[in-house]
C-alpha cells in the first residue's frame, strides 16, 4: 500500500511537469505539489509513526485531525452540557459573570434535571428577608499573632510559569479589587503577585522556591524576608495537588523562561521537576514542628498545608499528633483528584487521589470528632465555577473554596488543553510573548473581579431562598440529590454529620 500510494503522488507530479512543458500555468501548481510531495515522502521514511509510513500524507492529516479533535467537538458538535473538564454551560456561565452581562438563562434549564447526580438546593417556603450576609472567615488559631479575614471564595494555587505575567497581573488585579486573596502557587513570589498590590497566600511546595538553599532545601532566612511582608498574608505548605498527588510538579523547558526561572532560583530552560516528598518533614509530629517554625519566622501569620486526600488513617494519625503536641495548622486545604494542573503525569492524572467531595467531607468530619473545627479553617479547591458549587461545598463542611479554573475562564480560557506545550491559544499558560500580549490585563482584572462578585451575588441569592439567617446555618440537609430515577437522597442521608462527642 505505502508503495502504490507514494508512487502514485511521485506519478502526478512527473504527469504534472510533463503537462506544464505545454501548458505553462500549470507550473504553479507545484506551488503545492512541491510541499505536499516532501511531506509524502517525510512520512514514507520515517520511523516513528505506522500509519503515517502505510500512508504518507493521509497519515499526517489523521494526525493533525486527532490532536484537535477537541476543538470540533467542543465548537460544533457537543450540546451544552457535555464537555470535560467543564461544559459548555459552566463556561457560559463564567463568562457571563466576568462580563457583568445578562445574568438569567431564557426558557428553563439545559441541563437534565432527572439524570442522576444532579444535586439541587432545598429552598424555603420562606425566604429569608435579609440577604446580608458575612462572606468572610477569620483564619487563623491561638498561636496566630496576624489572623486574616479570608473572602469565601479566592484563586488556588496557579504558579508564575504555569500561567503567565499578565494572567498573574489580572488574577491580583481583580481580587485587589474585590478585597479576596490570591494564592502564589508554588513557583515562588513574582513582581507581577506584588505590583498589583492584592492579599496574597504564598505556596511553599517540596522544592522551595522562593524560600531555597543552593542545594534545593528550606532557607529560613529568604523564606522570612517574603513572609513578613505586608500582601503576604497566609501561608500555605503545599503536600501535593489534586492531579498529581505524591508525584510532584512538573514545568517543562519550554515555560522555564530566565525571568521564570530567577524567582525559583534555578537554572533556566531546563525542565524543572519538584520531588514528591518534602524534605523538611515525613511523619506528622515533623510535619507541626515545620508549621510552627514557619508562623514564628512569618511573625505569626496564618500556616495552612494543602495535600489531595490518599490514606485516610494518615489524616486521622495527623489529627491525634495535634491534639497531643497541641501544635495545628491554621488551615487546610482540600483539593480532590479531579483538580487541574499545568502539567501532570499521565500515570496520576486519571487514577490517583481521592476526589473533592468525599475527600472534603471526611477532612471535615474527622475535624469535627476531634474538636478542631474552631482551631482549623478549612478551604476546598476542586472544579468551582458557580454559587450553587460554592453552597454546596460549605454545606459539606468546607468554610472557605478555592478557584483555578473557574478563574482562568474569567481570563479568556477556551479550554484548550494545550497548558503544558507553552502554545496556550489566550496567553494564560504560555510564556510566549505574543501570545501573552493579547491578554489585556486592565480589560481582564475587571473582568476577574465582576465574575468573583457575581458569584458571590449568587451565593447570597441561594442562603436566602434556602431561608437561611446565617451562612454557617447551612447544612447537608440543604442540598438533595437524584441517584437513581426513583432516588432522591440528602446529602445528610449519605454523608451523616457528626458531633464532637463522637471522638
Ligand atoms: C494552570 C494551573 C496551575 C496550577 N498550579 C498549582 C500549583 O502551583 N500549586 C498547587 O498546589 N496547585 C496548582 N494547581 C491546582 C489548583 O490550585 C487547584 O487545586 C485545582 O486546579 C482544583 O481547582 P479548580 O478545579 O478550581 O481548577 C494548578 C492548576 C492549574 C489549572
Amino acid at each position: 500500500m505505502r508503495y502504490k500510494l507514494f508512487g502514485s503522488y511521485i506519478a502526478v507530479a512527473v504527469l504534472l511537469a510533463w503537462a506544464s512543458l505545454h501548458v505553462p500555468w500549470l507550473w504553479l501548481s507545484f506551488v503545492v505539489v512541491v510541499p505536499v510531495l516532501l511531506l509524502g515522502a517525510f512520512d514514507f521514511f520515517q520511523h516513528d509513526n505506522n500509519v503515517r509510513r502505510n500512508f504518507p500524507l493521509f497519515g499526517t492529516i489523521n494526525d493533525l485531525m486527532m490532536k484537535q479533535r477537541h476543538v470540533p467537538q467542543e465548537l460544533l458538535l457537543q450540546t451544552s452540557w457535555e464537555g470535560r473538564p467543564f461544559s459548555h454551560l459552566q463556561q457560559r456561565l463564567v463568562l457571563k459573570r466576568a462580563g457583568d452581562s445578562l445574568t438569567n438563562e431564557p426558557f428553563g434549564t439545559e441541563k437534565d434535571y432527572h439524570a442522576a447526580g444532579h444535586d439541587w438546593l432545598v429552598h424555603s417556603l420562606y425566604p429569608a428577608a435579609d440577604g446580608e450576609y458575612e462572606l468572610r472567615v477569620n483564619v487563623g488559631g491561638p498561636d496566630c499573632a496576624q489572623p486574616y479575614s479570608a473572602s469565601i471564595l479566592n484563586v488556588a494555587a496557579m504558579s508564575f510559569g504555569s500561567i503567565s505575567a499578565n494572567a498573574v497581573r489580572a488574577l491580583c488585579g481583580g481580587a485587589k479589587r474585590e478585597n479576596f486573596a490570591v494564592n502564589t502557587g508554588e513557583g515562588g513570589i513574582a513582581d507581577h503577585h506584588w505590583e498589583p498590590g492584592s492579599d496574597l497566600i504564598w505556596q511553599i511546595g517540596t522544592a522551595y522556591f522562593g524560600c531555597r538553599t543552593e542545594d534545593g532545601g528550606f532557607d529560613p532566612e529568604a523564606f522570612a524576608e517574603h513572609a513578613k511582608r505586608e500582601s503576604v498574608k497566609m501561608i500555605e505548605i503545599k503536600i501535593s495537588q489534586g492531579a498529581k498527588p505524591g508525584f510532584g510538579a512538573i514545568l517543562p523547558a519550554s515555560k522555564n523562561t530566565e525571568e521564570v526561572a530567577r524567582y525559583r532560583g534555578i537554572d533556566p530552560h531546563t525542565d524543572v521537576h519538584s520531588p514528591p516528598e518534602h524534605r523538611e518533614f515525613s511523619c506528622a509530629e515533623e510535619l507541626l514542628d515545620f508549621i510552627h517554625r514557619l508562623r514564628e519566622l512569618s511573625g505569626g501569620k496564618p500556616i495552612g498545608i494543602k495535600f489531595c486526600l490518599g490514606q485516610r488513617d494518615e489524616f486521622v494519625e495527623l489529627c491525634d499528633t495535634i491534639k497531643k503536641t497541641g501544635r495545628a495548622p491554621d488551615f487546610i486545604a482540600v483539593a480532590g483528584g479531579e483538580g487541574g494542573s499545568g502539567a501532570a503525569h499521565l500515570d496520576s492524572v486519571h487514577h490517583v487521589g481521592g476526589p473533592t467531595e468525599e475527600s472534603l467531607v471526611f477532612v471535615h468530619d474527622t475535624r469535627i470528632a476531634n474538636g478542631l473545627r474552631d482551631r482549623i479553617t478549612l478551604f476546598v479547591a476542586g472544579k468551582v465555577i458557580s454559587g450553587f458549587d460554592i453552597v454546596r461545598y460549605l454545606a459539606l463542611g468546607a468554610d472557605v473554596c478555592y478557584a483555578a479554573r473557574g478563574m482562568m475562564f474569567a481570563l479568556g480560557c477556551v479550554q484548550s488543553l494545550k497548558c503544558n506545550t507553552d502554545h496556550c491559544p489566550t496567553g494564560i499558560t504560555t510564556m510566549d510573548r505574543s501570545r501573552v500580549a493579547g491578554l489585556v490585563v486592565s480589560d481582564k482584572q475587571e473582568k476577574v473581579a465582576n465574575y468573583h462578585r457575581n458569584t458571590l451575588e449568587g451565593v447570597r441569592s441561594l442562603l436566602k431562598a434556602a431561608g437561611l439567617d446565617r451562612r454557617t446555618d447551612l447544612r447537608r440537609n440543604h442540598i438533595e440529590r437524584r441517584l437513581g430515577p426513583a432516588e432522591i437522597r440528602s446529602l445528610a442521608t449519605l454523608y451523616p454529620e457528626v458531633s464532637s462527642s463522637q471522638t
